[in-house]
């Protein structure tokens, strides 16, 4: 959560409904507007591609609808910004910041510190020169992070400086070589110097198998605490959650409830975690069915669960659009994001969607405006300036206006339970007793609204 919530009972009704009965103009309810309502973050990178303008349209049409928050996928890193010495280029990561003020979207940066993407003259001028390296590095945090001040709101200054295998520091990386561990503790410093205001993170991978010493969140976990005890400025963990899906990697022991439990152990620290990097792949080359999709869209949700509901956590970030423009080819993993090839939304989509309509922030005594009531009531809601409105009597759904919608119900837990196709004048819903969530959709207008069956 990004701040303390306010939504009262009434504004979630609203919300609920997916349209103001005060405008008359249709609101399409997108991930955007709900992660507002939510009070978290939600984002996707601006793949590389897009700097270059080689995307299709509907590509950046919906990226600034469905997020407000934006990360560059290699523009701003070491290579790309300073790619000789000295010689700084900010030209691509002009051009997303100018992109995010245009659109209202809050501002990622993505890495000043990490041994990837370094280029090389760093290495082959000043390998293993522990001075030489502590300037190029506070110099070059200097300059991008002054470059940026003010517009970058928050910065990944070190990148995955753990090692995969046993808990340890990754001995390979040249600053760590160079300068040792402690080029961690300088880089923070460094960097909040230059910007106090910018919020900066600590980002790593493989940060969801758990908080135990011998496992790399516990290692991490340590290191946060003597940074937070020595008044290194760090105010946030990263938690790059590239995952794969548990049923094409038997060995994967990540999961979201131990994201959750490393969440907990920060909050007791004061410090955030943010889910920066997220995709959920199954193994390239097997066939991904249609129930593996709704299974993707439910670990989706589960990571999702953990920004609504831990106070300290606050965005969720997925590392790409579509599955068309992703990295995980090279990871040999496959359809690990919430949009397919064509740029359509998939069940991981949906699933994030109807999480954000039906989350309900835990209430004061003193706030406790019913929602209950208009779902048991037949309703009627009109989607802004058309007429599609929907009547519900029984298992009966009615609906008007509309010449061929989809209909669909949703469970609480947004996974989805029925659907039905081209329907005309009304559908009867196969669902048992309870609360669900029905959208109506005819082309770009969509209706949502909570209902009860008895
Ligand atoms: C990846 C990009 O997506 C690729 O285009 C690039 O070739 C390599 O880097 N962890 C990170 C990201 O912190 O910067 C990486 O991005 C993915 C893994």
């Amino acid at each position: 959560m990004k701040i303390t919530r306010s939504l009262s009972g009434v504004a979630l009704s609203a919300a609920l409904l997916g349209v103001g009965f005060s405008n008359a103009f249709a609101e399409e309810e997108t991930l955007r507007s709900l992660a507002d309502k939510n009070n978290i973050y939600i984002g996707a990178i601006l793949n590389s591609q897009w700097f270059g303008g080689g995307l299709p349209g509907n590509y950046e049409q919906i990226h600034k609808t469905q997020f407000n928050i934006v990360v560059a996928e290699n523009e701003m890193k070491f290579d790309a910004t300073e790619p000789s010495e000295g010689q700084f280029n900010y030209n691509n990561g002009d051009k997303m910041v100018k992109y995010a003020q245009q659109n209202g979207m809050r501002v990622r940066g993505h890495a000043l510190a990490w041994h990837s993407q370094v280029p090389g003259w760093v290495n082959q001028k000043y390998g293993g020169n522990k001075k030489e390296l502590l300037r190029v590095l506070k110099n070059h945090i200097e300059k991008v992070v002054g470059h940026w001040k003010g517009q970058v709101a928050e910065w990944d200054v070190v990148n995955e400086a753990i090692s995969n295998n046993e808990p340890q520091w990754r001995t390979g990386s040249v600053w760590y070589q160079g300068i040792g561990p402690e080029f961690i503790d300088s880089a923070f410093v460094w960097a909040h110097a230059v910007d106090p205001d910018a919020e900066l993170c600590y980002n790593d991978y493989n940060l969801e198998q758990g908080v135990n010493p011998k496992a790399k969140a516990g290692f991490l976990l340590e290191q946060v605490k003597r940074w937070v005890a020595n008044g290194i400025p760090i105010h946030c963990v990263g938690s790059q959650t590239h995952v794969e899906d548990t049923t094409t990697d038997k060995h994967f022991i990540g999961s979201p409830d131990s994201l959750r439990s490393l969440a907990k152990e920060l909050a007791k620290l004061n410090v955030k975690l943010k889910i920066t990097e997220l995709d959920i792949g199954f193994k390239s080359g097997i066939n991904v069915s249609k129930s593996d999709l709704e299974r993707q869209g439910q670990t989706f949700r589960q990571y999702l669960d953990i920004v609504l509901e831990e106070p300290n956590a606050d965005t969720y970030l997925i590392w790409g659009v579509s599955d068309k423009w992703s990295w995980l080819g090279g990871l040999n993993r496959q359809k690990g994001l919430i949009y397919d090839d064509n740029l359509q939304p998939k069940p991981a989509f949906d699933s994030i969607l109807v999480r954000l309509q039906t989350y309900e922030p835990p209430q004061d005594s003193s706030d406790k405006d019913s929602t209950e009531k208009d779902s048991t009531d037949a309703f009627k809601a009109i989607a802004g300036l058309t007429s599609l409105s929907i009547h519900l009597s029984g298992r009966t759904l009615s609906i008007a206006g509309a010449t061929a919608t989809k209909v669909e119900i949703f469970d609480m837990q947004g996974r989805p339970v029925f659907s039905a196709k081209n329907v005309k004048g009304s559908v009867d819903l196969k669902v048992t007793e309870g609360l669900y969530i029905v959208r109506v959709r005819e082309g770009s207008v969509s209706l949502t609204k909570r209902i009860a069956i008895h």
